[in-house]
């Protein structure tokens, strides 16, 4: 055959490989919620609160460390600081008034795990792992953006790489499923019933 015809047919094949890989991608994504970022009923920036003003995350969401779930600062701790911090502008006005009326408030969810899935935020903060290794840059977002997915495969990863980080790499024959973070002992398992009942 003529080598510049079967280079053509090459080229074509190329290009239609392409194309099917950005289509398989373009629906893929359409199934995770990386990027997700919903509106919220009042405006809160957490780039103008964590960023700026070096508010420590647990002010807000305190208990992270001990609680299965990190809760969501009710607005009483809002009304800590802007009873008097711009408590003239009419947004800090607006929360106020919701605070007064003692309606439940509600703030949209972000990150959600499906029901059958365990997870708990106390055994990943006590092993030293940042916010933002699973939030991202919170501290510089006005609105928060869903940054992970947290499909089970990620999950897997990090407990898998953490019981085999070094200086424990050594010891991973003898000492299956046993490494330290930050000089404590980690045990991050991997079985089904770690994260599901
Ligand atoms: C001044 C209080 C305050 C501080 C400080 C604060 N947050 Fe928040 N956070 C909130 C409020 C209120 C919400 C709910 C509204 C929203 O999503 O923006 C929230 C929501 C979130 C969410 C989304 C929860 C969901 O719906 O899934 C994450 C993640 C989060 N914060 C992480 C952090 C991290 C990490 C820090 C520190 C870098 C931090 N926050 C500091 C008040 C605070
Ligand atoms: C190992 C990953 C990981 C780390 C570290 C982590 N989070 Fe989360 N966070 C998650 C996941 C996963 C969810 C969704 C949980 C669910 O749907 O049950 C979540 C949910 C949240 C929520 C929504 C309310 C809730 O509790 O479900 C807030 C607020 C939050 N995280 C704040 C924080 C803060 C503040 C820190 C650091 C002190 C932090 N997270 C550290 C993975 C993490
Ligand atoms: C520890 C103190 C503190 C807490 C708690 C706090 N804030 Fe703030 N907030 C501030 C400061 C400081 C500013 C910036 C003031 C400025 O720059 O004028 C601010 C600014 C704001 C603004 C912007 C006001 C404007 O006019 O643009 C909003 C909205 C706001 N906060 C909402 C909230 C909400 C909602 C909560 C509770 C989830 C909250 N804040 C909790 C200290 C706080
Ligand atoms: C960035 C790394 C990282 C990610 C991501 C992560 N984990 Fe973990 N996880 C750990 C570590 C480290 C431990 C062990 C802490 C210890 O030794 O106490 C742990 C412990 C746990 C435990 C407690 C195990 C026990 O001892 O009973 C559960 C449950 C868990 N993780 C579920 C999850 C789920 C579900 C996800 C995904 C949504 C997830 N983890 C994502 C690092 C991670
Ligand atoms: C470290 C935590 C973790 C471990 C260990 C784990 N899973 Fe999962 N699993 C998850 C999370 C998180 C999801 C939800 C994924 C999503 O929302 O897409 C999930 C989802 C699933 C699903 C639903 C289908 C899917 O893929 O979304 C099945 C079935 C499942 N897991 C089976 C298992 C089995 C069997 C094992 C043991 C071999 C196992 N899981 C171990 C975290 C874990």
């Amino acid at each position: 055959m003529n080598l510049r015809i079967v280079r053509e047919q090459w080229r074509i094949l190329l290009i239609v490989v392409i194309l099917l890989v950005l289509a398989g991608w373009k629906f893929l994504s359409a199934f995770t919620n990386i990027g997700y970022s919903p509106e919220q009923p009042i405006p809160f920036s957490h780039r103008l609160h964590a960023g700026i003003n070096h508010i420590p995350c647990q002010y807000c969401h305190a208990g992270v460390e001990r609680a299965s779930q990190s809760p969501i600062p009710g607005l009483n701790v809002c009304m800590g600081c802007h009873s008097v911090v711009d408590n003239q502008r009419p947004v800090i006005q607006e929360i106020a008034k919701a605070y007064n009326s003692n309606q439940p408030f509600h703030w949209v969810r972000v990150y959600h795990l499906p029901e059958f899935v365990k997870f708990r935020h106390s055994p990943h903060i006590d092993a030293g792992i940042a916010c933002q290794t699973c939030h991202g840059p919170v501290e510089s977002m006005d609105q928060i953006v869903e940054t992970h997915q947290f499909a089970m495969g990620e999950c897997i990863d990090c407990h898998r790489q953490q019981n085999f980080l070094p200086p424990a790499a050594e010891r991973i024959h003898r000492d299956y499923q046993l490494s330290t973070f930050h000089g404590h002992p980690v045990n991050a398992p991997t079985d089904c019933n770690t994260c599901h009942s």
